[in-house]
């Protein structure tokens, strides 16, 4: 396994914008009729720079073999890259040890795998797990499921009706009986920052671990999850440039440790005979069968990418659209902002909607300018049920969106408004 210390420092670029947004072509692209790319879908998914795009061809080109099973020279290199990124991904959010970094295939597998591998081994009826009415639904289901099934108790603190946390409230909620308190770090409906100091202090004063939802933080704003306090972090490769169907759990050494495997098969075992088996030392206790080599290698080339850009900086990029667009969007006859005003509790997310207009008439009539945003539930259907919405319209920003692009957002809704007859 590749040492953090190994790795070669990523050389810091100044964040320019037009720079940036060379590096995606697809950001070229004609849409619709002929209307250019507006792309504000982030939230669901990023697009991938030449970098990423070009470390997935040369890895299928120049080295693809299987992993950590044969002595060629191609299968070494191959697990070179593949424990190499590994590091990578350790560095960018200040793990400890890069085998506290579990490859899945994205943020849902990751909290399915603490669902499994740790709460199933030691949770017991009456223990409480703690998450929020903010929550997407990768991060209920899973403990629903496991309160069916092992009779745990399931207990939410409420959303506000600013789309932030009740924290008055969780200091209650979690208690004695709590024994994780799993949590997103930012919603990924309303764009609501979640102050994990709070809820992680608290956690820790009553013994509980704290399992925190990452996948609209740690492509977005700078984590450390050493100086966040936390005991697991779970997030996706595709939300921050990186291919579809590679996931990361980090996870503190001891506790992975403690867990039982999640999946059994190749690779995750010590020693197999007809009657029982072993398994591996971590990570590879949690990787059965053969990896998505590929795309973790791509994932570490996303990560050099976003290490070189800084995320100080993609997080400062990110505030000053957010808090244009907030401006921008509120100038709009009939648009409702839902969620807190101001920039600096709030990520790239914007969700809103237009009176009278249903969230589906909106994103197709701004398609047909090219303007790409999201609309409906967002995964997130206990927060429409809070703001008694059924659905809503999202915009989402990303390192390469410009103001001109909300620009283009804003007067493609004037338009909407125009034609629907809202005052
Ligand atoms: N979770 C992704 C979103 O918010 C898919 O759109």
């Amino acid at each position: 396994m590749t040492s953090i210390a190994d790795l070669p420092a990523v050389e810091r670029l100044p964040y320019d914008i037009a720079r940036i947004r060379r590096d995606f072509p697809i950001l070229k692209r004609e849409v619709a009729s002929g209307a250019h790319l507006v792309y504000l879908d982030n939230a669901a998914t990023s697009q991938r720079p030449v970098q990423v795009l070009a470390e997935i061809t040369r890895f299928y080109r120049d080295h693809n073999a299987n992993i950590h099973r044969a002595v060629h020279t191609l299968s070494v290199e191959a697990t070179e890259l593949y424990e190499q990124a590994r590091s990578k991904v350790a560095r960018f959010i200040g793990a400890a040890d890069p085998r506290e970094i579990i490859f899945t295939r994205n943020t849902t597998e990751s909290i399915n795998l603490v669902a499994h591998a740790w709460a199933r081994k030691f949770l017991k009826p009456g223990d409480e797990v703690v998450v929020s009415e903010i929550e997407h639904h990768s991060n209920i289901v899973p403990w629903q499921m496991l309160r069916d099934e092992r009779g745990i108790t399931l207990k939410y603190i409420p959303m506000l009706p600013d789309g932030t946390l009740d924290l008055d409230a969780a200091q209650s909620i979690i208690t004695e009986r709590t024994r994780l308190v799993s949590i997103t770090a930012m919603s990924n409906a309303l764009g609501t920052i979640v102050p994990l100091d709070v809820i992680t202090a608290r956690a820790k004063a009553v013994g509980a671990l704290v399992l925190v939802d990452g996948a609209q933080s740690v492509p977005h704003m700078p984590v450390d999850v050493q100086a966040l306090g936390v005991d697991f972090l779970a997030f996706s490769g595709h939300k921050m440039l990186a291919p579809f169907g590679i996931g990361v759990l980090w996870g503190r050494l001891p506790l992975l440790d403690s867990m039982d495997p999640f999946m059994g098969g190749g690779d995750m075992i010590s020693t197999v005979s007809m009657e029982r088996s072993t398994w591996a030392d971590v990570p590879a206790k949690f990787e059965a069968g053969t990896p998505n080599v590929g795309d973790a290698v791509a994932l570490g080339a996303a990560v050099d990418y976003l290490t070189a850009l800084g995320m100080d900086e993609v997080r400062r990029h990110e505030r000053e659209i957010t808090d244009y667009a907030l401006r921008r969007l509120a100038d709009v006859p009939g648009v409702t902002i839902f969620g807190v005003p101001d920039a600096d509790r709030r990520g790239g997310v914007i969700s809103f909607e237009l009176e009278g207009v249903h969230p589906h008439d909106i994103g197709q009539v701004l398609d047909t300018r090219g303007v790409a945003i999201r609309t409906g539930h967002h995964c997130a259907q206990p927060v429409m049920l809070a703001l008694n919405v059924p659905a809503t319209a999202r915009a989402s920003f990303y390192i390469y969106n410009t103001t001109a692009e909300v620009d283009a957002l804003a007067s493609g809704l004037e338009e909407v408004a125009r034609f629907f007859g809202v005052k």
